[in-house]
């Protein structure tokens, strides 16, 4: 183990660096705000039944995904290198042992994986900037509105054709190199999807049945939690921090050395968390005042429920497609950097441009992507494991991938690196907030993750 403040004559990173602490936080910010608080929580939330669920949802957030979100960029920074270079060489430096690389090479398959898919339904949010834009939703009923969502993603060819758009729209801004500039737009792209939900929560308030929406959200009913649920709690805190495969360590390989890291976590997961808590403040009330099931609507829940709010709210032509074009907006800067920790491996394992870098990578997603595209239609009879495909690969990534990948990032942040090491890149000596943090990385993060995880196949029953 080498003297943290010695080892690292500072490194210096490849890719250049971003400009400031606030581009940083946008950037973070932009890479955890996505689909995951708009399109996932909502649904995941309703089918394992609400209140308890978002209460273990709450618990993971702070407990486990804060930490291991400070873990990743400072281990991304201390390396300074895409994720898996940068923990063979932390893992040689601290340790003696390059496999921790083997950790990166799980966030750069799961980075992947979730890209296929994001891909595709960030491609629906496009589809219905085009329908709202063309008065589909105008007073339409929950059915007339399930059967438009079938029709989309019922038809390899349309969902077939948004997912192309998505990811040739990516990859264009990762190869031209432009998706660092991408971040300032998230100051204004991120609170005017706050606005246009905040509107939304208006409406929902109106609904009639808002006060039965909260209660469903943050009325806990133990009863329905089951170990897989919990499991899922758990995945979705990961998910949509985008911690547990390298996003966030790759990211802060391009960080400033003076940046606090505390408080630009802090100020990342506090933001994604309200962004989620609003979007199912918004949905649940609209599902129940519309005598719909919020346990049965299943991952189509977005696109069956918000048309029926613009479809139905004054000024609901302009804010409906505005709402799906700033969602897939905000579904461009995660699908960004889902793919970073994979470009910044090709570039610096093979030496070739980012832009080569970004078509090859791409295009492996974007055949991966037709699973997919294909689950919901020719092969949606095909179920072997969760059900379709699509729910194989969302169960693989989000529940057993991130967690594993946050697990072995936590152990490693708060085991393996000598505490000088990480006291130096969290710059705070002995100071409350480093044991705070220390504690929650070395004890609570793993013994969490592995707890959720034997309960979630049976062990404590
Ligand atoms: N956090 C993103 C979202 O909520 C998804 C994501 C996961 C992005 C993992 C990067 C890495 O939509």
């Amino acid at each position: 183990m080498t003297d943290g403040t010695s080892g690292g004559e500072r490194r210096t990173s490849l890719h250049g660096f971003w400009s400031s602490r606030f581009t940083f936080i946008l950037a973070v910010t932009g890479a955890a705000v996505g689909l995951g608080n708009i399109w996932k929580f909502p649904y995941i939330a309703g089918q394992n039944g609400g209140g308890a669920f978002v209460l273990v949802y709450l618990l993971c957030v702070f407990g486990i995904g804060l930490p291991i979100m400070m873990s990743e960029i400072l281990i991304g920074r201390r390396g300074r290198r895409n994720p898996i270079a940068t923990m063979q060489l932390l893992g040689e430096e601290e340790s003696g042992s390059r496999a921790w690389g083997l950790v990166g090479v799980m966030g750069v398959m799961g980075g992947f994986l979730i890209l296929s898919y994001y891909s595709v339904i960030a491609g629906w949010t496009m589809a219905y900037v085009v329908k709202a834009l063309s008065g589909a939703f105008a007073g339409a009923s929950p059915e007339a509105l399930s059967d438009q969502l079938d029709g989309l993603r019922g038809s390899v060819l349309q969902s077939g054709f948004w997912h192309t758009l998505f990811m040739g729209i990516t990859v264009s801004l990762v190869a031209l190199g432009v998706e660092r500039g991408l971040e300032r737009a998230v100051t204004f792209m991120v609170p005017a999807l706050v606005v246009i939900m905040l509107i939304l929560l208006g409406y929902s308030v109106t609904s009639g049945q808002f006060g039965a929406g909260l209660e469903f959200m943050f009325q806990p009913d133990f009863s329905r939690l089951t170990g897989d649920s919990i499991l899922a709690a758990m995945g979705q805190a990961f998910f949509t921090l985008s911690v547990g495969m390298g996003s966030v360590m790759a990211y802060g390989a391009y960080l400033p050395q003076e940046t606090s890291i505390t408080r630009t976590s802090i100020a990342v997961v506090s933001a994604d968390t309200a962004i989620a808590i609003l979007a199912g403040m918004v949905i649940f009330p609209i599902i129940l005042s519309n005598g719909l099931d919020p346990t049965q609507a299943g991952m189509g829940l977005i696109f069956k429920t918000l048309p029926l709010a613009f479809g139905t709210m004054t000024g609901g032509v302009v804010f409906g497609p505005l709402f799906f074009l700033l969602l897939g907006f905000a579904a461009l800067t995660s699908a960004i950097s889902l793919m970073e920790p994979a470009v910044a491996w090709v570039v610096e394992r093979w030496h070739i441009s980012r832009a080569s870098a970004a078509i090859t990578v791409g295009s492996v997603v974007y055949i991966l992507g037709f699973a997919t595209v294909l689950s919901f239609n020719v092969l949606s009879g095909f179920t072997f494991w969760q059900g379709t495909l699509f729910a194989d690969i969302d169960y693989l990534t989000a529940n057993i991938m991130l967690p594993l990948g946050g697990l072995f990032i936590t152990v490693f942040a708060g085991w393996v690196m000598c505490r000088n090491s990480t006291a130096d890149e969290l710059d705070e000596h002995a100071g409350p907030t480093y044991r705070i943090w220390r504690f929650l990385a070395q004890y609570i993060a793993p013994a969490a993750v592995v707890v959720v995880f034997l309960n979630s196949i049976g062990v404590f029953d």
